[in-house]
């Protein structure tokens, strides 16, 4: 475990204007994505599409680094250079996802736990020669009638917690994500009493895992409406719900604070975590580490078309810039119409 190099990994990770890009879209998500835009998904155009974003002219500036999935930190840029150090020359961190996935919780109807610590050492050991200094392990809580259950909370807790600490050993800065779903049609009241349990959880695990508060960064989901809920709370209301679970949970020692967008509009993603990285005295740094509210308007844009390679990287550069300028409570909605 060396400290030193998690140090300087995990504050380059939060560092002020940047945030992370998460790329690990497993193949089956992949597919779903590429459908909706009419792209023929294969080892091939997944390899274009991500390539297209890790080429994009001048995006070091707004992102830190990125999450690769398996297959992605061994594929070559077109070019002919691995990934892991295309991006390592442009400045950005190579991180990988780990977990394989969620899975039905045995004896507990509509919850998941998340798989993959079977062998983890030994695949950590692998990424880190590959260039991975962060990782990635995303638990999902869902929120319906009497779930989520003590039982999911905790097996999800236990898991991040043993990821962590198999991270931590390996001298790569675990990110901790637990997921909670905005689906359903729960009430933001509902959201907030979750997320907090669920953080309460995941702490109480860290700790008696001995996991370094100091040497991990947390992908937090926002407080917000379910999805269904006839009231959809405003910004404000989201910034201020979000950010009283985290000063309730979350440690000061820890580097920083990221955000998932969560099936959130790309604008709405940034809106939020522009209202909360604005807050005065926050002990953390807060940012973003989106997939699809960075991505969204390139994929669209892209289509499968090496013709529309420039347009895309346009598009993604914007989101990348907006969100920037959020993770500093900087931005502006005006901001986004001056882009069209
Ligand atoms: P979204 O921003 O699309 O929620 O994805 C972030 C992520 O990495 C989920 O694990």
């Amino acid at each position: 475990m060396d400290k030193s190099l998690l140090s300087k990994t995990a504050a380059a990770m939060v560092a002020k204007g940047k945030g992370i890009l998460a790329a690990d879209e497993s193949s089956g998500t992949c597919e779903k994505r590429f459908k909706s835009v009419g792209v023929e998904c294969t080892e091939d155009s997944r390899r274009a599409y991500r390539g297209l974003l890790f080429a994009t002219p001048g995006i070091e500036q707004f992102v830190s680094g990125v999450i690769l999935f398996d297959e992605t930190i061994r594929q070559k840029s077109s070019d002919g250079i691995p990934f892991p150090d295309f991006l390592a020359k442009k400045g950005i961190i190579p991180g990988i996802k780990v977990d394989k996935g969620a899975q039905d919780l045995a004896l507990a109807p509509g919850e998941k736990v998340t798989e993959g610590l079977d062998g983890l050492r030994a695949r950590l050991a692998e990424y880190f020669k590959l260039g991975a200094r962060f990782a990635k392990w995303r638990a999902v809580i869902t929120i319906g009638d009497g779930i989520p259950t003590h039982a999911c909370l905790y097996a999800n807790a236990h898991a991040l917690a043993r990821y962590a600490a198999l991270c931590q050993e390996a001298s790569i800065v675990p990110i901790i994500e637990p997921e909670v779903l905005l689906d359903g049609d729960h009430s933001i009241e509902r959201c907030e009493e979750v997320t907090e349990a669920t953080l309460r959880a995941t702490y109480a695990a860290l700790a008696a895992h001995n996991v370094s508060f100091e040497h991990a960064i947390l992908k937090a989901s926002m407080v917000v409406s379910g999805k269904e809920n006839a009231r959809q709370a405003g910004v404000g209301e989201v910034a201020e719900r979000s950010l009283r679970v985290l000063k309730r949970t979350v440690p000061a020692a820890q580097p920083g604070v990221v955000f998932l967008s969560g099936g959130q509009s790309d604008v709405d993603a940034t809106a939020h975590l522009n209202a909360m990285a604005a807050t005065k005295g926050l002990p953390w740094p807060l940012s973003f580490s989106y997939s699809r509210a960075l991505q969204n308007p390139a994929l669209k844009t892209w289509r499968g078309s090496p013709q529309n390679v420039a347009a895309a990287q346009k598009a993604f550069h914007h989101r990348a810039h907006m969100n920037s300028l959020a993770c500093q409570g900087k931005w502006k909605p005006e901001l986004e119409k001056q882009a069209a």
